[in-house]
């Protein structure tokens, strides 16, 4: 059977993308923020997966507001990096995992979550982003990838408590799947950041700091939180971090398993105007 090695969490900023992209990293704004995943892509080195399921949110590249789906499962081949408005990231195309993709789908949808099947999508910075601080700036991304899209841009938004249950069907899901795969499941956005607005430039570390530390110790505390909690503590854009949850539903503790090992944490202010954290659990054998 299929299982969960590890559950990765990260933030996504686009900025981070472009540093990349543009040979910036060594540069003393950059270069702290990503000192603080070097661990992280030895660690992916080390512990290489057969598929990644990694939970994001489009900014509207995708899906313009004609049409919003709350949750949104990528079931096609492959998916192309998306022109957010300065072309396409020069990254390499995300391949899919139409199998397993279809196989969580149909356990999810069957418990209830109702997803949306999506069959061509491009995917933009808050995919893509994710994968670069974690792979670096490889030929081709080390292996498949099922991206799964949150709405979290468009109000309502999913509660933190609903992210929470569809993590614990996605890891039922996952683990049904007839075949000895390694799994990983990454929740990203986040952490504190608000774009728009009178508060623009929000960051507020003790919120996030406080997040993290329930999001290892108690997750299902952290999942009771209502969306209005984040939006005033974190930010308007803050509230993408209920996707953390989703992958934090899908560890073997919440389960009856052991608790998952926290094999690294990281948390770095400013990148562009966001708060970035970073936490890698592993779930014990
Ligand atoms: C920024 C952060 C985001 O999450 C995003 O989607 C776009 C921009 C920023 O910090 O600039
Ligand atoms: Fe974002």
């Amino acid at each position: 059977m299929a299982r969960i090695t590890a559950s990765v969490y990260t933030s996504h900023v686009p900025a981070i993308g472009a540093a990349l992209d543009l040979g910036k990293t060594q540069e003393p704004y950059w270069q702290p923020l990503f000192k603080g995943y070097e661990f992280s892509k030895q660690w992916m080195k080390d512990n290489q997966p057969d598929v990644i399921f990694l939970v994001y949110n489009d900014h509207a590249t995708a899906f313009s507001l004609e049409m919003i789906p709350t949750f949104a499962i990528g079931t096609a081949a492959e998916f192309t990096p998306a022109d957010e408005g300065w072309g396409p990231r020069p990254v390499p195309k995300v391949i899919g995992h139409p199998e397993l993709a279809s196989h969580i789908a149909q356990s999810v949808i069957q418990d209830d979550f109702d997803l949306t099947i999506v069959n061509k999508m491009d995917v933009d910075h808050g995919l893509t982003v994710p994968l670069s601080l974690m792979c670096g700036q490889p030929d081709a991304w080390p292996c498949p990838v099922i991206p799964f899209a949150v709405n979290v841009v468009q109000y309502p938004v999913p509660s933190g408590n609903r992210c929470y249950n569809l993590g614990k069907a996605i890891r039922k899901a996952i683990e049904s799947y007839d075949e000895p795969l390694k799994v990983q499941i990454w929740g990203t956005g986040g952490m504190s950041h608000q774009l728009q607005g009178p508060r623009a430039g929000l960051i507020n570390r003790e919120f996030d700091n406080h997040f993290l530390d329930k999001l290892i110790a108690d997750p299902a505390a952290q999942a009771a939180v209502p969306h209005i909690d984040y939006v005033r503590e974190a930010g308007s854009e803050g509230i993408e971090l209920v996707m953390w949850l989703i992958a934090r539903g899908a560890m073997a503790d919440v389960n009856g398993g052991p608790k998952p090992k926290l094999v690294h944490r990281f948390y770095h202010v400013p990148a562009s105007n966001t708060a970035v954290g970073h936490l890698i659990l592993e779930n014990q054998a």
